[in-house]
């Protein structure tokens, strides 16, 4: 298998203008959701990415026919064949996990292994099975298969979840809104990307209000139907895009850009002294030559807290502000690793513990041959090269272009200067 890898100098301030592609986290369960209905579903905005890709593999091995192009997605679901989905379609994939739902609610059974994704923690699903459990299907675990049965159908229930999990809400959501009765979610997450899939079942037919809460209400429908939908931007892509833009003291424009998912953004670009504009939907991430300032504590959180996703990308910000800055990440035990790469290019770091850190600054960074662990880890690791002095080179860049479409693209044509290489 070729080796691709990325060489950036940095240095160069960022300029111009970009648009965001569509969100990862918001496409991969619409997709899954178009199977709860034979009719064809037309999605647009669908980020051309690996995930995708790997989505799109697996519901065409169950029966979907599709076309993709020009990040448009037209899909039917005519009946979703019963066999076992092949182990390695669905280990490189977290979110295959989605697709307990569709096809349970589909074909009353399902069998699928445990999920796989970025080791940055254990990956519990727990509240995806305590969910199921609650309408009414029979769970059976062996080995690393998973199997659940609703006979003759899944039931209305009060589903408090034992804590907020994004994949485990949509699945519960995708799951009960042709259960038979209603269903109330408590504790259930609400980020930009599960109310993307609340506001496209809706337009499928479904009743389910209050998805700007942690409380979700779901009533009962008979049968949903086919729809036209686009996905929500990628708010992730503007926190790393803007988080390059910052550190390399440039003047950029992200257009498409979902001000009000990013509130929590924009205020820790105003603590750390980051000057930007915003207009509608896009920012304007404006030049600056004083030092930046260091963030008390940037901690992680659900939705609308600070997405845990951006806190590697922002994090390398903080190796730029005058004085110390402490990272707190609450979600993942494993999501701090990235920092080891960038003491190597000279940051100053004192890991406190799993979780938390604390960030000495200003420190200069050197470019150097680095490698990338997850994808946001990946991505701030672009970020870091962008900062440094000198060439770095990321490998496992595979990780980088699960979740980002064409990142190297869009720094190109804002500037960079940086090429992808194969081995
Ligand atoms: C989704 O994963 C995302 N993946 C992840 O994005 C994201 O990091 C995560 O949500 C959190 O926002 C997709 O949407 C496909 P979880 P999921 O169940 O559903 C702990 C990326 O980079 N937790 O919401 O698997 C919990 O125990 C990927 O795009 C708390 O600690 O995640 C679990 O370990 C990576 N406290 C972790 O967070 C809480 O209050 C994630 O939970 C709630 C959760």
């Amino acid at each position: 298998m070729s080796i691709q890898y990325l060489r950036i100098k940095g240095g160069t301030p960022l300029q111009g203008e970009i648009s965001v592609s569509g969100s990862k986290n918001a496409a991969l369960p619409l997709i899954c959701a178009t199977l709860l209905t034979d009719q064809e579903c037309i999605l647009k905005n669908v980020p051309d990415i690996a995930d995708i890709q790997t989505l799109l593999k697996i519901v065409k091995f169950l029966g979907s026919e599709f076309t993709f192009e020009n990040n448009t997605l037209t899909i039917r679901t005519e009946k979703i064949l019963k066999k076992p989905i092949p182990h390695e379609y669905v280990k490189g994939l977290r979110a295959s996990i989605l697709l307990l739902a569709p096809i349970l609610v589909r074909n009353g059974r399902v069998q699928l292994s445990y999920p796989g994704g970025c080791p940055i923690g254990k990956r519990p699903i727990e509240s995806h099975l305590h969910g199921f459990k609650k309408l009414g299907a029979h769970i059976s675990q062996k080995n690393d298969l998973i199997t659940l049965t609703s006979d003759p159908s899944l039931i209305g229930a009060e589903i408090v979840f034992p804590e907020a999990s994004v994949t485990a809400t949509e699945n519960i959501l995708i799951a009960s809104c042709t259960a038979k009765g209603n269903s109330n979610l408590k504790i259930a997450s609400f980020e930009p990307h599960v109310q993307d899939l609340c506001k496209m079942l809706n337009k499928m037919g479904a009743k389910i209000r209050g998805f700007q809460s942690p409380f979700i209400h779901v009533q009962s429908v008979k049968k949903l139907h086919g729809v036209t939908h686009s996905v929500t931007s990628d708010y992730l892509e503007v926190g790393t895009l803007a988080a390059a833009a910052a550190v390399t003291r440039g003047e950029v424009r992200i257009k498409k850009t979902p001000v009000d998912q990013l509130d929590i953004l924009w205020q820790k670009f105003e603590e750390a002294g980051v000057p930007f504009k915003l207009d509608g939907n896009s920012v304007t991430i404006l030049p600056y030559r004083h030092k930046l300032k260091p963030i008390t504590k940037l901690k992680t959180g659900v939705f609308p807290a600070f997405p845990t996703d951006l806190q590697a990308p922002f994090t390398v910000l903080l190796t730029q502000a005058k004085g110390v800055s402490k990272v707190f990440e609450t979600m993942f035990e494993g999501r701090l690793g990235y920092l080891f790469e960038l003491e190597k290019m000279g940051a100053k770091i004192e890991i406190l513990n799993a979780n938390q850190a604390l960030i000495i600054g200003p420190t200069k960074l050197r470019g150097l041959p680095i490698a990338s662990c997850d994808l946001r880890a990946g991505a701030a690791m672009v970020v870091a090269a962008l900062c440094a002095k000198g060439v770095t080179e990321i490998s496992n860049i595979n990780y980088i272009d699960r979740g980002y479409e064409n990142l190297d693209v869009k720094l190109k044509k804002l500037g960079a200067d940086i090429e992808r290489f194969q081995v």
